[in-house]
């Protein structure tokens, strides 16, 4: 996109008027990136699209776009977990029960052994029992899926869960 300019032409204008022709360009462009969307039919059982529906409302996510594309945006992403060398980031959270035997020494092993992934672990207590650990790493598909699954493969490690994101758009 070129605007049709001469120095004479912006020499009138102050840093107010600079501010306004940046904003109108960029709406215009962020105009351009809406005429790239595409529409499409689909086929879906009533019973679950009465399903989705209520869960939309329920979530207060206003419309079945937004939420479909958000839908093929989380697939993609964790898809690209498989894609073994491109960087990711990610969250690994589990709970587990401390008294269960070596387990701490365990997980502590286990994180050392995958340092260079680790971005940062927290530790909360949550009651007498149970500790729930966060940790954010950062890496290569391949050894982000490694070292989850040797965290939540660990005996006593519950709830286990690996949330991956990326930079998509
Ligand atoms: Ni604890």
């Amino acid at each position: 996109m070129k605007l049709h300019s001469n120095g004479i032409f912006f020499a009138f204008f102050d840093k107010t008027m600079s501010v306004i022709i940046v904003k109108i360009v960029t709406l215009s462009m962020s105009g351009l990136k809406k005429e790239k969307v595409s529409r499409f039919g689909v086929s879906i059982e009533k019973e679950l699209l009465g399903k989705f529906d209520k869960y939309l409302e329920a979530l207060g996510i206003p419309n079945r776009s937004e939420a479909i594309s958000d839908i093929i945006r989380d697939k993609l992403t964790g898809e690209k977990i498989n894609d073994q060398n491109s960087l990711c980031f990610g969250i690994i959270t589990y709970v587990y029960d401390h008294h269960k035997r070596e387990i701490e020494k365990k997980l502590n092993s286990i994180q050392h052994d995958h340092f260079r992934s680790i971005i940062f672990t927290s530790h909360v207590h949550i009651d007498h029992d149970n500790c729930l650990e966060i940790i954010v790493v950062k890496d290569k598909g391949s050894a982000i899926s490694r070292f989850t699954e040797r965290v939540l493969a660990l005996k006593g490690v519950k709830h286990g869960k690996f949330v991956l994101t990326s930079l998509m758009e």
